[in-house]
Parts: structure tokens; sequence; C-alpha cells
């Protein structure tokens, strides 16, 4: 199976702190604000995304994406949580159980990449769009969100030397997924924390587009504003909505619409 009205995507990198969850928080925020229905599935174990946006603590929600993986078939209402911080968004929340369940599925299931993609199958156009948050790492719970993906973006840190270290394994595990989720799409590096006055930064940019084939056409730069709103479990968007980086990843979302195939809600405003 693969989805063929909502959009998934899985935004990956295994290295830590390069912007996964701030991608996936932001996005989430400017597609509800747009009127698009959203899910967020929280596979990190650290669950970060869960407690920025969730209204309850992760070690308190009985039913996670952990229990969504090792569950019955029909499980799936029990893990979505349709009230978070932001406006549309729903949440499966993650769990610090998630790296159990990393090691019980391969006994559980003969296709343990697949797990996640089987339990959403009933998802599939009740959201129009399904944003994965996946942990620092290439194992098993990497694996089921690329399985499930219809689009994968990697976020790189572009202020960093060392932002693209490992890239050639995940583009290697790309690859692999594609034997089991062949329509998979690549879109490309987004470069965060970027300032274009950096000679690290314009480095990083060449270098990134030569590994993906291709970046994002936007950029997101540096910002304490993006801490700030994390600490207050808001969007930069509510934090500041006039600030650089809110207009960025609103410029980010609104040219992912097209890319992605997504047609504006009826009533919804960009
Ligand atoms: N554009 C940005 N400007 C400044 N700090 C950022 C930016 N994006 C992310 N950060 C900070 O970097 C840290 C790591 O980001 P995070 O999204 O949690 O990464 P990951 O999920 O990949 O581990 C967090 O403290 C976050 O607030
Ligand atoms: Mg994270």
């Amino acid at each position: 199976m693969s989805f063929s009205q909502s959009k998934v995507v899985a935004i990956t990198n295994h290295k830590g702190g390069c912007g996964k969850t701030t991608t996936i928080i932001n996005l989430a925020a400017e597609f509800g604000r747009m009127g698009f229905r959203v899910l967020v599935i929280d596979m990190d174990p650290q669950a970060n995304a869960s407690l920025h946006i969730g209204t309850t603590h992760p070690s308190r929600v009985d039913f996670t994406c952990a229990e969504l993986l090792l569950g019955e078939p029909s499980s799936l209402p029990h893990a979505i949580h349709e009230q978070t911080h932001l406006e549309g968004v729903s949440l499966i929340y993650g769990s610090l159980s998630l790296g159990k369940t990393e090691d019980e599925l391969k006994d559980v299931t003969p296709r343990p990449s697949e797990e996640l993609r089987s339990k959403l199958e009933p998802a599939d156009g009740v959201y129009d769009i399904i944003l994965i948050d996946c942990p620092p790492s290439l194992k098993l719970l990497t694996s089921n969100a690329m399985a499930a993906a219809t689009h994968i973006i990697v976020p790189v840190e572009s202020g960093s030397q060392y932002g693209l270290y490992g890239a050639d394994d995940l583009l290697k595990h790309v690859a692999k997924i594609r034997r089991i989720n062949p329509k998979v799409m690549l879109l490309g590096a987004l470069l965060l924390k970027h300032d274009e006055r950096q000679t690290v930064c314009k480095l990083l940019e060449t270098t990134a587009t030569r590994t993906f084939g291709q970046i994002l056409p936007v950029k997101i730069s540096a910002s304490t504003k993006v801490n700030q709103a994390a600490v207050m479990q808001q969007s930069v968007h509510c934090l500041d909505r006039t600030s650089k980086v809110a207009r960025e990843f609103r410029r980010l979302a609104t040219g992912l619409i097209d890319t992605l195939g997504l047609k504006m809600p009826v009533g919804g405003t960009q």
C-alpha cells in the first residue's frame, strides 16, 4: 500500500540538532493555519515535538506511537490526539518506550519497516498532510518513517562544517527504502541556521546541492526566536509573525503546497 490522497513527509537526518523538530513544528503550524488538516507523528524517543505542541506530557499519554506500532491493525484512532497547541494540527505522541519498540518490532512482524505505513492506512485522505519527525538514527524507526513517506526532506545545519557528515549513509538508506517504497521522492536538503554572509554557510550550500541533487529553495536563517518559540510551546509565527524566520517558514510551506501537489482547502488562506 502507498498513500494516494494524503501527502506524507518524513523529516529525517540521523544527525541530531540539525532542525528536524523545528521544521516539523513550524511547517505544521503554517499548514494548520492555512486550513489544511495536519497530523504530526513523533517517532523520536526523546519526544521533543510532543513536548512542544502536546497538551499532555508524553510520559502521561497511554497510547503513543510505540503502542500504535505494536498494537492491533485497527488501533490508529486510539493514537491520534486532536488537541494540540497548534490550530488544525493533530498529534501521535512520541514516547521514551519507542526505543524498546524498535527492538521488539523485529520479533513481532515479518516486515518490521512497514508497520507504520500499514497502521496509517486508514488516515489516507483524512489528513491533507502527515509530517513525521524522526529520531537521530538510521535504524528501524527511521526506516518506518521513510517507508510510509511520499516525500522526504533532510534538514541540514548550515552553519556547521560537519552539517553534511553522514549524508552519504542517509542517501544509501533512502536507496534501500526504495525497494519497499519505490515512489518516495527525496525533495533534498533544507538549510537551517543559515547565514548568507558566512563562508561556511556558502560552502555548505554548494556541497549540499551537489550531494542531494537539490536543496529546497527557501533557507531558514539562524534566529533566537526559534528557541524562544519552543520554550513557549508555540510556532515562530505565533511568537512574532513579522520576524524574518517566521516569514521564511511561511514561504517554505507555501512553496511546498505546489511541490507536494496539495490543493488549497475551501475557505483556506495562504
Ligand atoms: N533556525 C534556527 N535558528 C536558531 N536555532 C535553531 C534554528 N533551528 C533550530 N534551532 C535550535 O537548534 C536546536 C536543535 O534543533 P531541533 O529542531 O531540536 O533539531 P533535531 O530535531 O534535528 O534534533 C534547538 O535548540 C533549536 O531551537
Ligand atoms: Mg528532534
